[in-house]
């Protein structure tokens, strides 16, 4: 059994972020969110994985991630020199895949449960295909599945205007080297992709064995602001364990679970967990709220912030209104406002600069 991550694509749903940076990198609790879909994969036992990359984000995806020795896994890079789709992704990765069986996993999700019960089924039960489903609220804005009561899949529509059922596909995928045949047979959709849809739609009409498991617990797909917020939040509260590195002064209050990293000074703070903060930050005179994540070399001064994720090396100083729901990017800056707005809401990209006037 291999694994085959998705870790290519546009991401222009976390634009700005995504014009300087992978999509997939951007932290949850301080940790890129394609690390958390490798550690799943490598606890199921399956320690083969191809990461798929794009030629503007595959080097830092590689940098960052490396051959898999942190991980106790190989990892082979396979890129993809167009996002031309899930499917093609697949396509591109034949030669690495080989006819082995393999998860598919998008490096952007995120799912509570774990992987091996449904891969113990997908083997036991020669599946062409498992794919794990889960009700939604907004089916419309996914892939979405009818099934029979023993959940084998009847049929999958991409984004459908009126949707036939509430449960939507998850982007976790088990599939037999059958799967390739299928891509071969599909064009690409009305948005110019091959459609993993569509090739799962083949396998159903060519008779090959489809099934689908309902998961409960959270799934989170990172590809939006909110999203990722909503990320940072439940790991947040289910991972977090408190661990103090750096310094904290006398006059700083540590409330909760707060973890501060290594060279981190915190000095008349207020920090109320779950709370993490990464290395070599400075922090003074700030309140950090609930649910913030601080990456390494970042400096709050004057700042009171909560519910929100800044990334490496970000400046904000002297704000006088309270910073919630933002994310912030890498070495961005947020100076003063010489008035006081009741709120301001932010989504920063890498490298700008923000000053309220
Ligand atoms: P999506 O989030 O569906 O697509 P995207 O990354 O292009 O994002 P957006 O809609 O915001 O423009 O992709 C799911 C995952 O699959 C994500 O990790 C990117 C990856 N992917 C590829 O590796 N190759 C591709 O051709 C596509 C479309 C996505």
């Amino acid at each position: 059994m291999k694994a085959l991550i998705l870790s290519g694509g546009k991401g222009t749903r976390l634009r700005p972020l995504t014009y300087t940076g992978a999509k997939q990198l951007v932290p949850v609790a301080n940790k890129p969110i394609l690390w958390y879909g490798i550690e799943g994969i490598v606890a199921a036992g399956i320690t083969d994985i191809g990461i798929v990359i794009s030629p503007e984000t595959g080097e830092e995806v590689k940098a960052t991630t490396g051959n898999g020795d942190r991980f106790g896994a190989k990892i082979t890079y396979i890129l993809q020199d167009q996002p031309a789709g899930l499917a093609h992704a697949v396509k591109v990765a034949r030669p690495f895949l080989g006819d082995s069986p393999f998860i598919m996993y998008l490096g952007d999700n995120l799912i509570e449960k774990d992987l091996t019960p449904f891969l113990d089924d997908f083997k036991s039960h020669h599946l062409d295909a498992l794919i794990l489903l889960r009700p939604v609220e907004n089916p419309s804005a996914f892939g979405v599945a009818t099934t029979d009561e023993k959940g084998r899949v009847l049929q999958l529509i991409e984004k459908p205007k009126d949707p036939p059922s509430n449960l939507a596909l998850v982007g976790i995928y088990y599939f037999s080297s059958t799967i390739h045949e299928a891509i071969d047979r599909i064009k690409p959709s009305s948005r110019g992709e091959l459609e993993i849809t569509d090739a799962i739609q083949n396998l159903i009409d060519f008779k090959q064995d489809v099934e689908s498991r309902i998961i409960d617990g959270w799934w989170l797909d990172t590809g939006k602001k909110d999203d990722l917020l909503g990320a940072n939040q439940i790991i947040l509260d289910t991972r977090l364990q408190s661990s103090v590195q750096g310094q904290v002064d006398d006059k700083s209050q540590i409330i909760g679970r707060v973890q501060i990293g290594e060279g981190t000074r915190i000095v008349n703070c207020s920090i109320r967990g779950p709370v993490i903060i990464g290395e070599n930050c400075h922090l003074e005179n700030c309140f950090v709220g609930p649910y913030s994540s601080i990456a390494d070399r970042s400096t709050l001064i004057d700042v009171d912030i909560e519910h929100s994720v800044i990334l490496q090396g970000a400046k904000l100083e002297n704000i006088h209104q309270r910073i919630v729901d933002s994310l912030i990017g890498r070495r961005a800056h947020v100076l003063p406002a010489p008035k006081r707005p009741k709120a301001v809401r932010f989504m920063v990209g890498d490298d700008c600069q923000i000053e309220l006037v």
